[in-house]
């Protein structure tokens, strides 16, 4: 089933769980349907998306299980606040706060302990792909942060470039691009890598989504800007392929 993630980022107030409401109410057979607001809604989401087939989810966590760690927020916390997935090592973390493959990983292996779905993100920039190192970039980036186990695992590919810009990449570097993280998880959790599912990040709208979702190892999408109304999402999630 493919999975349509939206990721918020810091957008929403309490007026923003209307669009919440409008998504669990709706949310197509045959695909799977998860949005990730910002900590302050997460509780909230969560009550309104309760028993229905929207998953509620968090966009960072802290690796710790508690601690003197001001302003952090850990996996525990997240799973009691209702969230069932987390984003670890988004580009923007990666450049706004800094965080390394090092610290996305100790992330990631904290967000599978607690049961947390986690999506882990990785992409180039625009000047690694000019320099033809997108996939060695990538290949770093899973080496150093990929956990141990894969169950639970989704990889988000978002090439820096095409976020929010309303740029993506052709549907033959998706391609490619995806192939060469398959080959890497097949490589490094065997049988267990072919099951972990791929999203693409960067761009994705209701008129580009059925193109890019129907590229071979695209298992779904993660979706900013146009996540944050209802209908957007719902027109992704409706260009999804179903089974
Ligand atoms: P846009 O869909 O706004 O380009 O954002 C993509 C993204 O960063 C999702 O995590």
């Amino acid at each position: 089933m493919k999975y349509i993630v939206g990721n918020w980022k810091m957008h929403g107030t309490a007026a923003a769980l209307e669009e919440i409401r409008g998504l669990a109410g709706a949310v197509p057979d045959g695909v799977d349907v998860a949005v990730c607001p910002p900590f302050t809604l997460i509780e909230r989401a969560a009550r309104v998306a309760e028993g229905t087939r929207l998953a509620i989810g968090a966009q960072n966590l802290h690796a710790s299980e508690k601690g003197a760690h001001t302003g952090d927020i850990s996996a525990s916390m997240l799973a009691d606040a209702g969230a069932s997935l987390v984003i670890v090592g988004h580009s923007e973390r990666r450049a706004d706060c800094g965080e390394s493959d090092h610290i996305v990983h100790a992330k990631a292996e904290a967000a599978l302990a607690a049961g947390l779905t986690t999506i882990l993100c990785v992409g180039e920039t625009e000047a690694e792909r000019d320099a033809s190192r997108a996939e060695a970039v990538v290949a770093t980036q899973l080496a150093g942060s990929c956990p141990g186990s894969a169950d639970g695992l989704v990889i988000a590919y978002e090439p820096v470039w095409a976020i929010g810009t309303g740029r993506t990449p052709t549907p033959e570097d998706v391609r490619a691009m995806h192939a060469h993280v398959r080959h890497d998880l097949v490589l490094r959790y065997g049988d267990a890598g072919q099951a972990v599912r791929i999203l693409y990040g960067g761009s994705v709208n209701p008129g580009n989504a059925a193109t890019l979702l129907a590229i071979p190892d695209v298992d779904g999408a993660l979706v900013g800007g146009a996540s944050l109304t209802a209908a957007g999402l719902l027109a992704i999630a409706a260009a999804a392929p179903t089974g």
